[in-house]
């Protein structure tokens, strides 16, 4: 029988809210989005000027800081991330034991968390907070690389320190010791774009995971560890990987966009959901998408790389738009639908799409982590509305 006395603890009515579809979790200066508008701003600057006109290093400390950088401040804050790139050989150890097959973001999330290990004072209270910021960001780049490197069973490139941070991944990723290999300005453009469209969200799913687990003031490493754990649902920043898979399928099906249409209108049945369409927020366009589908198109084109997916991509968001089913939910492609497209044509494999989106939204969650720190946030601790029994009596074993 349902007992309101269930409702109510000692400190009164609960609200429920399942997935916080309508509850403000925290208050934030970082960023702004009006998911009526289609407005997205990090401290204040259009998601459009920035992706037009900064790196992302300036967009980090823009997130993370508070301000842009005047040039001094960006020397000191991009010659510590250059300094940081090398991780530990004992690293390598943890990194060794994976089989060949584990997914890159289940080996990133580790080694991340392994992190505190290796700088303890992370969490012995006595580190350096901005140290700390500069490791992660360092070092994500490099990590990520071994993943992919040993997959093809190619050596592991080490970071050079001369490069950027965004050719230093490239070259990490790309390199081998048997050629030279040159930075393309244009992958290396298309990609800094890339990231700072991904640097932050707000409460998304993987930040609000790490404003939660850090709420308990565990350290840095230990909740960046955790939201990249977030990151990697299907739901989340693993519909990136999810998108292309599915937009190869319905090539190698002949190319039937609309069977895939009549699939994810029937998703109650079916289970199946068109990946990279809809969003928790954004209810008219995702500005972000409108970008992305616009550097799609760039850097194809630039490349000269002919991606039959793009055609099955732009048919497929056609025929959805077209569509009463998604038109009246109003399910409108996200920022994951189009940066598949451009990974594979800068060569990055399938597995390590939703790694390219932890690299990038790194800056967002070390802010918000810092915000919560700095605000003197409580510890996040939901309620519940009990559904369980009411009290029963113990049953011997022998008697049940
Ligand atoms: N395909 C088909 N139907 C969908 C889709 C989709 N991609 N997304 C939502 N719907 C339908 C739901 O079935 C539901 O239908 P109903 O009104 O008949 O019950 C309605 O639209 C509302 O969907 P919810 O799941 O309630 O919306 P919510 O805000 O909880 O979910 C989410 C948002 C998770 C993004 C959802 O749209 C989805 O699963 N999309 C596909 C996965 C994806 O692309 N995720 C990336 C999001 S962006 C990011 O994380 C960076």
């Amino acid at each position: 029988a349902f007992d309101i006395s269930n409702l109510r603890d000692q400190t009164g009515y609960v609200t429920l809210d399942r997935g916080y579809k309508n509850t403000g979790a925290t208050k934030s200066a970082i960023t702004f989005l009006d998911g009526e508008e289609g407005i997205l701003r990090y401290r204040g600057y259009s998601i459009e000027e920035l992706a037009s006109k900064a790196s992302f290093l300036e967009v980090a400390y823009l997130l993370i800081y508070g301000e842009l950088p005047t040039k001094e401040q960006y020397a000191q804050f991009e010659g510590a991330i250059r300094h940081h790139t090398l991780v530990n050989e004992d690293m390598r150890k943890i990194f060794d034991g994976f089989p060949v097959k584990a997914h890159p973001m289940c080996v990133l999330a580790s080694l991340v968390s392994a992190m505190s290990g290796f700088y303890p004072e992370s969490y012995e209270g006595n580190g350096d907070e901005n140290l700390d910021i500069v490791r992660l960001i360092a070092k994500l780049p490099t990590i990520a690389t071994w993943s992919y490197k040993r997959s093809m069973g190619h050596p592991l490139n080490y970071p050079k320190n001369k490069l950027g941070y965004i050719e230093n991944f490239l070259n990490m990723m790309f390199a081998l010791p048997v050629e030279d290999y040159t930075v393309d300005p244009v992958v290396a453009e298309a990609l800094n774009i890339l990231l700072i469209l991904h640097a932050d969200h707000e409460q998304n799913c993987s930040t609000s995971t790490v404003r939660l687990v850090g709420s308990s003031q565990a350290n840095l490493y230990a909740s960046i560890s955790a939201g990249i754990s977030a990151l990697w649902g299907p739901l989340h920043g693993g519909a990136n990987q999810e998108v292309i898979e599915m937009l190869e399928e319905i090539k190698a099906g002949g190319g039937d966009v609309a069977k895939y249409i009549d699939m994810a209108k029937n998703a109650k049945t079916t289970g199946f959901r068109l990946f990279g369409f809809g969003h928790r927020v954004y209810k008219n366009f995702d500005p972000r998408a409108k970008i992305i589908k616009k550097a799609a198109d760039d850097v194809l084109s630039k490349l000269g790389v002919n991606d039959p997916v793009l055609e099955i991509a732009k048919g497929l968001e056609e025929a959805a738009l077209n569509d009463e089913y998604f038109v009246s939910r109003k399910l409108y492609p996200n920022v994951d639908f189009y940066s598949g497209i451009i990974y594979r044509a800068l060569g990055i494999p399938t597995n390590m799409f939703t790694v390219m989106f932890a690299i990038g939204r790194l800056p967002g969650w070390i802010a918000q982590w810092k915000e919560m720190r700095e605000t003197k946030e409580p510890i996040g601790r939901p309620r519940q509305i009990y559904t369980g029994s009411t009290l029963r009596e113990f049953v011997p074993m022998e008697n049940r």
